[in-house]
């Protein structure tokens, strides 16, 4: 057994560990076989908690096909132990270009899937691209993540969503308790570990004040710093301000900010212009799901030399002498210079998808070609069995 095939079943081992949701539905799963016959295409960050996940689709039947869906976000050990798992392919690296990652997609489906699991909306997009006639016997995807379910609401809005698509980002259960708490601690623990630098006493700039924005200030504001908020979106601003942080504009922020975090969704919410305003030492990093949040082409463009300062912080000097700090090549931090979100709040997310493919392969046949929401009775399961191992009094 290579070295990395024992790291990625060690890291494997942990997180199924600590996922008593996952592992209840698994053992479910084996004893139904509600997914027997299905081939699942998976696009998702590829550590450790993904692997679990991807072993109990496997348990319920089904056999799977697993890429990345970002380019930093595979852990190879991991990638390299989980295709062990009988019934499971992966095709997965760290480091894969953007022209890979397209090549990856395109393999994922010659293996004609049945059902679908992605995180940001790229295999549907293709699907819808190369025509839904090709893929007869697919029945329909569920989505993880707000910028894939942005995607999945622009296709249907078309007329060119190609099959039944849940939502689990939508769920109540996922996007206030994934998005807001398990971004703020992971993204936190991914800046804190990269630079070993302090919080308390300085100056946050969190870019975009939506479900991730709000666990990114909250948990700003635990480490003692200074928390300031902007958004395109005077609610959200009116939102923050309500919650005690200070709101500026975007330049008086970036003039400011000792660390800015973008969590937009959006290209260039940090452009050239904000990176000139920058403050000299700054720690630049994106919490969204593309690494197109923060224009590294343009900081690219500015800087006379860049430095590796320490394992996924790099150095841009300028010509004026500020040196701004960048972590993870602007890809989603907390999986690109960390190991993704908590175990327990994916067990969680993960917990919505599996019940969500199982739903899926029931009763996709009878849905229409529309974005739906994760079921109810699957939302409220789920967070009683989040009591029971976290709260049981609350059960009792
Ligand atoms: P959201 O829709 O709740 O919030 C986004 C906020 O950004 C909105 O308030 C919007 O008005 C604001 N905004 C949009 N463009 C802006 C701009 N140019 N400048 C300032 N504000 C702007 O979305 P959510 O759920 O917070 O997700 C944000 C991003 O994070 C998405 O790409 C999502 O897929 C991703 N995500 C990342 C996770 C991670 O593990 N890193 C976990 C969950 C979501």
């Amino acid at each position: 057994m290579s070295d990395a095939i024992g790291s990625g079943r060690q890291k494997i081992h942990w997180a199924r560990g600590h996922m008593p949701i996952q592992r209840e539905i698994a053992t479910r799963f084996r004893e139904e076989r509600p997914l027997a016959g299905h081939r699942i295409g998976m696009s998702l960050h590829l550590e450790a908690k993904t692997a679990s996940l991807a072993m109990t689709l496997a348990e319920g039947g089904a056999s799977l096909y697993v890429i990345e869906s970002n380019p930093l976000a595979t852990q190879d050990d991991v990638a390299a132990a989980l295709a062990e798992t009988e019934g499971i392919t992966v095709n997965a690296r760290r480091g894969v270009s953007q022209e890979e990652h397209r090549e990856h997609i395109d393999a994922l489906l010659e293996t004609r899937p049945t059902l679908i699991v992605e995180d940001g909306g790229e295999v549907v997009e293709r699907i819808a691209e190369v025509g839904i006639e090709r893929f007869a016997e697919l029945k329909g995807l569920s989505e993880e993540t707000t910028t894939g379910v942005e995607q999945l609401l622009s296709l249907e809005r078309d007329g060119r969503l190609p099959i039944p698509a849940i939502a689990v980002n939508s769920a109540r259960m996922k996007h206030l308790i994934d998005n807001r708490y398990g971004t703020g601690q992971s993204t936190w623990n991914a800046i804190l570990r990269a630079t070993n630098l302090l919080v308390a006493g300085k100056q946050v700039l969190i870019i975009g004040y939506g479900w991730c924005g709000r666990g990114l200030a909250l948990r700003a504001a635990g480490l003692g710093a200074r928390v300031l908020v902007t958004d395109i979106d005077e609610i959200a601003a009116v939102e923050g301000l309500m919650q005690g942080y200070e709101v500026v504009s975007l330049s008086e922020g970036m003039r400011r900010a000792d660390y800015v975090i973008t969590a937009t969704g959006q290209p260039s919410a940090v452009g050239r212009p904000e990176l000139e305003q920058a403050k000299d030492g700054v720690v630049l990093a994106n919490a969204g799901h593309f690494g197109f949040e923060i224009d590294v082409t343009e900081l690219r463009k500015m800087a006379n030399r860049e430095t590796v300062s320490r394992d996924g912080v790099r150095g841009f000097e300028l010509p004026d002498g500020r040196t701004l700090y960048l972590l993870g090549e602007g890809e989603l931090v907390n999986l690109s210079v960390a190991d993704g979100h908590p175990v327990e709040i994916m067990d969680i997310s993960f917990a919505l998808q599996a019940l969500s493919q199982e739903y899926l392969a029931k009763n996709a046949d009878a849905l229409p070609a529309k974005v739906h929401r994760v079921p109810d009775d699957i939302e409220h399961h789920v967070a009683r069995l989040v009591l029971s191992t976290m709260s049981p009094s609350f059960l009792a």
